[in-house]
């Protein structure tokens, strides 16, 4: 890294080089296969552990979210925040069953909270915007691991500034074991052959500073980087000194979507989805990961090859006509630029075969659905698509022009914290079918359940999208059902959320809550 001088590398970053237009390219260094950095891993925290009477296994996690200044490159700090340390957070690990008990601070100047993404919590403490810790506050959820083995996460999700805090660094990984992981022999081991991947890109200022949402287009298709950011670690790569390794891979940028591939086109192994383990391993070569989603992959580095992981062009649904945005949305899925790599070190420790069998999952098909749920996603024309005061049915997006106003909503109407847009009755197995208006890929997420994917603009998915799911992407103009059970909490005064999780869209209105109730 000395080799490289400062001003090379701010170069090679695009630091300060002024855009003609916003576009979210990543820079040239990102690859050229400059692989500077060993990866950082974050560092684990499975709490204290207090043994309780009947078993029962009672786990305490102190969280303070804070200030902090983070070196990415060079002698150049970058205000961020961070959990427990200046940039994103530990990785929570726990057991199924086991009961949380987390005391969350909050001492980064302005209200905050803490949303733990796929976990089957109650309402009040989900971590929505409702739950908002006030700058000096505390909040101490506690509730106890009722669902499979997966990878999950935990970030900001303040009203209006999940955008922002998520950007400075407010998120984690968080991984839950239970006895159906553990009877499988997969790598298990944190950081040495089971790693977490929190895949993030950032533009930063010419002081190191982030800069955030500052261009044309930030905030129609969400703030794009120009540098990938892996746990923190700019240009990474990491030494595997085992023969396959397990990726634990969070897509934890607030809008940038990743076509995943590996640069030699080695096929690797998807065995989980958001909400873990697929029913078996599902054999690719490409997969598209969008903000929000977790996926596990299995790859095989016995031949002693370096590889690079990388993203790759992917799918534009955009229609092509002239004008700045259609450009921004064509850069958006044209880019292919590496995230990592990977180097074998000599002598791998030989690890079991891959099972062949993973989890059981239960068969879903539409009836059992007792109702159907329409989500239409929508952007709005100029400012006043469903201002969200009254039943305000939104404009409709028409294509060509138009998309230059920010706004962004769900059934026409903009979230405001004392609408409740949904009820949904305890117990109750529903069908939502989301519908993309639009013609930008969006992320769609729903708290408290894991789903089913049942179709995708009518067909079945694919094998990676059979699993569970709280997040589910969607691109230009597509419907896809899903099948979601609310089982468990009721509540008359707290709700849910559900949103798209391109950051920038879901502070900006893409976003309802809905209720839980014994009555519906
Ligand atoms: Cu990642 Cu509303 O959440
Ligand atoms: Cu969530
Ligand atoms: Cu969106």
């Amino acid at each position: 890294m000395s080799s490289v001088s400062r001003r090379q590398l701010l170069k090679m970053f695009g630091i300060g080089t002024a855009g003609a237009m916003s576009m979210p390219l990543i820079s040239r260094a990102q690859t050229s296969g400059s692989f500077i950095n060993p990866l950082q891993i974050p560092p684990l925290d499975s709490g204290s552990l207090i043994q309780q009477e009947g078993g029962l296994r009672r786990r305490h996690f102190d969280l303070t979210l804070q200030k902090g200044q983070t070196r990415f490159v060079l002698d150049t700090d970058t205000p961020t925040l961070g959990i427990n340390g200046s940039y994103l957070g530990p990785t929570l690990r726990y057991r199924r069953g086991d009961i949380l008990d987390i005391q969350v601070h909050n001492r980064i100047g302005e209200e905050s909270v803490l949303h733990w993404h796929g976990l089957h919590v109650p309402q009040r403490f989900d971590g929505g915007p409702m739950q908002s810790i006030a700058d000096g506050g505390s909040w101490n959820p506690v509730f106890d691991a009722r669902q499979p083995a997966a990878t999950l996460w935990y970030h900001s999700h303040a009203m209006h500034k999940t955008g922002p805090q998520v950007y400075h660094g407010l998120a984690g990984m968080m991984i839950l074991d239970d006895d159906v992981s553990d009877s499988l022999d997969l790598p298990s081991r944190y950081g040495i052959d089971d790693i977490p991947l929190i895949l993030q890109d950032r533009r930063f200022n010419r002081d190191g500073s982030f800069d955030y949402m500052s261009r044309y287009g930030d905030i129609m298709i969400g703030q794009h980087g120009d540098i990938m950011v892996i746990n923190g670690t700019v240009s990474p790569f990491f030494e595997a000194t085992t023969d396959k390794i397990r990726l634990r891979i969070l897509n934890g940028s607030n809008a940038r979507l990743f076509n995943l591939a590996f640069n030699d086109g080695r096929e690797f192994l998807q065995i989980a989805s958001d909400g873990g383990l697929l029913d078996k391993p599902v054999p690719l070569r490409r997969l598209m990961v969008t903000p929000g989603e977790r996926v596990e992959l299995l790859v095989d580095v016995s031949d002693g090859n370096p590889v690079i992981l990388r993203s790759e062009p992917s799918e534009n649904h955009f229609p092509v006509f002239p004008g700045a945005f259609s450009e921004l949305m064509r850069a958006m899925h044209g880019e292919s630029f590496d995230v990592m790599e990977i180097r074998p070190q000599s002598g791998l420790e030989r690890l079991p075969p891959v099972p062949g069998l993973l989890a059981t999952l239960p068969a879903v098909s539409a009836d059992m659905g007792i109702r159907t749920r329409r989500m239409r996603l929508n952007m709005g024309f100029g400012s006043r698509s469903g201002s969200g005061q009254g039943p305000g049915r939104g404009n409709r997006t028409g294509q060509g022009g138009g998309y230059g106003g920010g706004h962004f909503s769900i059934n026409g109407r903009v979230m405001t914290m004392s609408h409740i847009n949904e009820r949904v009755k305890l117990g109750d197995t529903e069908i939502w079918e989301v519908i993309n208006d639009t013609p930008m890929v969006h992320p769609f997420h729903i708290h408290g359940s894991q789903f089913r994917v049942l179709d995708r603009n009518g067909v079945p998915p694919p094998a990676q999208e059979t699993g569970y799911k709280d997040t589910v992407h969607l691109h230009g103009r597509e419907t896809v059902r899903v099948l979601v059970s609310f089982t468990d909490f009721a509540d008359d005064m707290h709700t849910y959320m559900y949103h798209c999780h391109t950051l920038e869209h879901e502070d900006r209105g893409m976003m309802g809550q809905f209720l839980v109730t014994e009555n519906g």
